[in-house]
């Protein structure tokens, strides 16, 4: 459970602004935030990562681990991998187009299941395009009572849709292909990273994927046919007045090792 030590915080509630469940809240007294009763941290670490003064704690971590270290060894994609944070307040400046198309290029080149690349890209351009298209989402969500918390928090100003982005790239493919959901993930995944390496910001777009599944309308406003999916999406744009300071924890992977003799 996450917390914050009074004796370092500062009152910035930048915590507090990046905290996209909002658990943290600003604090009744003193400007020190306070933890949401009902609400559910889901240990994504934006509070330690964007916090200046290390004020972040958790219960169930040594303060050390909530900020570790990165060795000057590591790689320049270890770096990349390690600092990468889903961004969710976006500048209107959109990139450059060369840019966008370029990444999409290079992110062909993923691995897919029998070099199929069973994927094609909807880019949704310009601020207005994708608000049109989270407008859409919200009001069949609304009307359906599909993910009704996505318009719950829209109305108390967080957008989980498409944050704002001034561009959304959506990857889809057909049902009944050999790998319609990994090869769009795989491609995605190495697009993101090739994105971030160029200063751009992201956050992978999973509502965007409910919601379209769900709604035929959404998915032809999007360019796919009838035996068409969406399988991921991702906000693209510049980070607006989120500032991260530092990695963050993130537990060792579990693997399970069987070995053999060398
Ligand atoms: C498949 C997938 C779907 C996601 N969907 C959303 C989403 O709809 N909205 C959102 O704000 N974040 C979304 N996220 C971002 C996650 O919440 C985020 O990756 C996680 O909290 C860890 O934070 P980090 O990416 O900053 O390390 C999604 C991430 C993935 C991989």
């Amino acid at each position: 459970m996450v917390y914050i030590d009074k004796t370092r915080c500062i009152g910035c509630l930048r915590c507090v602004r990046v905290c996209p469940m909002g658990v943290l809240v600003p604090g009744a007294g003193d400007r020190t935030p306070e933890v949401h009763p009902r609400r559910r941290c889901i240990q994504c670490m934006h509070c330690a990562a964007g916090c200046p003064n290390m004020a972040v704690r958790f219960e169930e971590l040594p303060p050390e681990e909530v900020y570790p270290e990165l060795p000057e060894t590591a790689s320049s994609l270890e770096k990349l991998i390690r600092w990468r944070r889903s961004v969710r307040s976006y500048s209107e400046k959109l990139p450059p187009k060369e840019l966008i198309q370029k990444a999409l290029d290079t992110a062909n080149f993923a691995p897919s299941g029998k070099n199929q690349r069973a994927y094609r890209y909807t880019v949704v351009w310009g601020k207005k395009r994708v608000a049109a298209l989270r407008d859409k989402c919200l009001s069949l969500c609304a009307e359906y009572g599909e993910a009704p918390e996505l318009n719950k928090l829209f109305a108390a100003g967080t957008d989980l849709l498409t944050c704002g982005a001034p561009c959304m790239i959506v990857a889809w493919s057909p049902d009944g292909c050999l790998n319609p959901i990994l090869d769009p993930a795989v491609s995605m995944a190495e697009l993101e990273l090739l994105l971030v390496q160029e200063g751009l910001s992201t956050c992978w777009g999973g509502y965007l994927r409910q919601v379209s599944d769900r709604f035929p309308e959404v998915r032809k406003d999007l360019g796919l046919g009838e035996n068409d999916r969406v399988r991921c999406a991702l906000m693209v744009g510049y980070a607006k007045g989120e500032r991260y300071l530092r990695t963050v924890w993130r537990p060792a992977a579990e693997a399970l090792w069987l070995e053999g003799e060398e």
